[in-house]
């Protein structure tokens, strides 16, 4: 492809809780998406999911005109080669297993033209350990959308040392088209940028608890009621800032010797996964899951999200 050519066509492989929402991300963007997974039933199950997300978005005012069509620009396709056959871009969300991915990437590959882009959404694992054995890595990237995509902005998009330059310009045109927030993530690094933050803060978060200071409830409530929110609009770094340096550098030097600094996930976390308590999926995490208290999480979450856009439409 060249640098000035328009995404059309996706192929979306993995149409599970990510691969779902993506397609649906690509579809309000005016691409024709065709959609794939080994289990058949995902398929059914994705189109619900995109349904009710795209209402979900209706009803919170932020539709767009191009959005009437969009559902009816997923298809449902029941191999592999029909998925990718006309696509100018396969994007990926199968599970988080390199084996996996790499296989796919080399049936991919000889069903497509070298010219077809290739992306990833994995949670943190690098490119060039996802590329390794690709003929033509040089079309291949990540892009790690949020869950869930169709209501937070960013995406990171990390190249591998040979990813080509037009593929990256050609990602970041379709991204901005769809409407989110891509971020280059300069030079390859498990878990990338954002997971990276996101994981210094669970390990604190259950030492925190494991030592006896704080109960789960309680630590996340200093979050949610404190730095959680100014989070949202000014960065960690912009915090710093905002807070004087010279505070942030003498807090530095106290605390960072304190900071739990383990390389193994904390026992109080492998002890709930060797007890099947994996959260809402087994009804009961750290917290309990009876279903009226997962809807009203996520409904509770969705709602801060859907304001967050209402902002930015009007100030654009
Ligand atoms: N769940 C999240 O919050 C989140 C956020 C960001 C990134 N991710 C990443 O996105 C990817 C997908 O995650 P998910 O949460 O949607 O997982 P999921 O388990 O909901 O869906 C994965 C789907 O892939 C299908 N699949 C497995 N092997 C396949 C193959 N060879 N070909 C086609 N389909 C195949 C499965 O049947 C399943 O439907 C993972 O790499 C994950 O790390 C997940």
């Amino acid at each position: 492809m060249k640098a000035d050519d328009e995404i059309r066509r996706v192929a979306m492989l993995g149409a599970g809780l990510m691969g779902s929402l993506i397609a649906l991300v690509y579809a309000r963007a005016g691409c024709e998406v065709a959609i794939y997974d080994i289990d058949e039933g995902a398929l059914e199950q994705a189109m619900a999911r995109a349904k009710q997300a795209l209402d979900q978005l209706r009803e919170g005012g932020l539709d767009a005109p191009e959005d009437s069509g969009a559902l009816a620009r997923i298809a449902g396709k029941q191999s592999l080669e029909e998925a990718v056959a006309g696509a100018q871009i396969v994007v990926e969300a199968v599970v988080e297993d390199v084996a996996t991915k790499v296989d796919l990437y080399k049936k991919v590959e000889a069903l497509c033209a070298p010219a077809v882009l290739i992306t990833s959404n994995t949670s943190g694992l690098q490119p060039s350990v996802l590329s390794r054995r690709m003929a033509h890595p040089e079309r291949f990237m990540v892009t790690h959308f949020w869950s869930p995509p169709h209501l937070i902005p960013l995406v990171e998009v990390v190249p591998g040392p040979k990813t080509s330059r037009t593929a990256l310009d050609i990602v970041f045109a379709l991204l901005k088209r769809a409407g989110h927030r891509p971020v280059l993530v300069r030079r390859e690094v498990a878990g990338f940028i954002g997971n990276r933050l996101q994981y210094a803060l669970l390990r604190e978060a259950l030492a925190l608890v494991q030592s006896g200071v704080a109960t789960v409830e309680e630590v996340d409530d200093v979050v949610t009621s404190s730095f959680g929110r100014r989070l949202a609009t000014v960065g960690p770094i912009m915090t710093a800032d905002l807070g004087g340096l010279h505070t942030f550098a003498a807090i530095s030097r106290q605390l960072f010797p304190d900071l739990t600094s383990g390389t193994r996930p904390l026992q109080l976390l492998t002890e709930r996964v060797e007890q099947n308590q994996l959260g809402p999926s087994t009804g009961q995490g750290f917290y309990p899951w009876p279903p009226q208290r997962l809807s009203a999480a996520i409904a509770e979450r969705d709602g801060v999200l859907l304001d967050f856009l209402r902002r930015e439409r009007h100030k654009r």
